[in-house]
């Protein structure tokens, strides 16, 4: 975590707390953990609620193109801080549950999404919105990374069930303020055989 990355932060958790969903961004180990299956040949990369980018720099440095990598963010102060970080990327200012009536990239194409966003506290009608979206554009064997500051997936069993979801655990670190939580959410059956 770069150390300027903690005054934009915490003025963003100030203004709306429920929001922004932790007081400092992300470090290095829960950001190595969050991208550590994405493989640059995967195709591009969707990444919803990136903040100040902790998970984007470390896509870049598993050697995802910045050109791949589509970041949605709802904030409009992290949004210009995006854009002048990440010039090659494109940054969309958008609500991440919205992402799915937009046609953002050809249906089955992205490789893997990466998400930051506070699941936990959204209203089940949102995190639906959200996951619907993002496998709409997700390829077969395609998986949606979600991090947690909780002792289990954020994502209700209901809306699991209801999409047709499964989640894994993949990894925990007590290097995290919080400590934190990567779960691994894919198809239940998966057309490539790949789930
Ligand atoms: C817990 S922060 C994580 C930021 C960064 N990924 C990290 O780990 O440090 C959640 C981020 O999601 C953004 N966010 C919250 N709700 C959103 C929404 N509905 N659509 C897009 N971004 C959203 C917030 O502005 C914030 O940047």
């Amino acid at each position: 975590m770069s150390f300027a990355d903690v005054l934009p932060f915490l003025r963003s958790w100030v203004r709306n707390p429920l929001r922004t969903a932790a007081i400092m961004p992300s470090g290095n180990r829960i950001s190595a953990l969050m991208t550590g299956e994405i493989d640059p040949e995967m195709g591009p990369v969707l990444e919803l609620g990136p903040g100040t980018g902790p998970f984007t720099r470390s896509l870049l440095q598993r050697g995802v193109p910045e050109s791949m990598l589509t970041l949605v963010e709802y904030s409009s102060e992290f949004t210009r801080l995006l854009r002048g970080r990440f010039p090659s990327a494109r940054i969309l200012r958008m609500d991440a549950a919205r992402i799915g009536e937009f046609n953002l990239f050809e249906p089955g194409s992205v490789g893997a999404v990466v998400s930051g966003l506070g699941v936990l506290t959204m209203p089940p009608r949102q995190v639906k919105g959200i996951l619907n979206g993002a496998f709409k554009y997700l390829r077969p064997g395609g998986a949606f990374y979600q991090i947690t500051y909780g002792p289990r997936c954020p994502v209700s069993k209901e809306i699991l069930d209801i999409l047709q979801l499964e989640e894994r655990f993949v990894a925990k670190t007590m290097r995290n303020i919080p400590p934190a939580s990567v779960y691994r959410i894919k198809r239940r059956v998966d057309t490539a055989g790949l789930s």
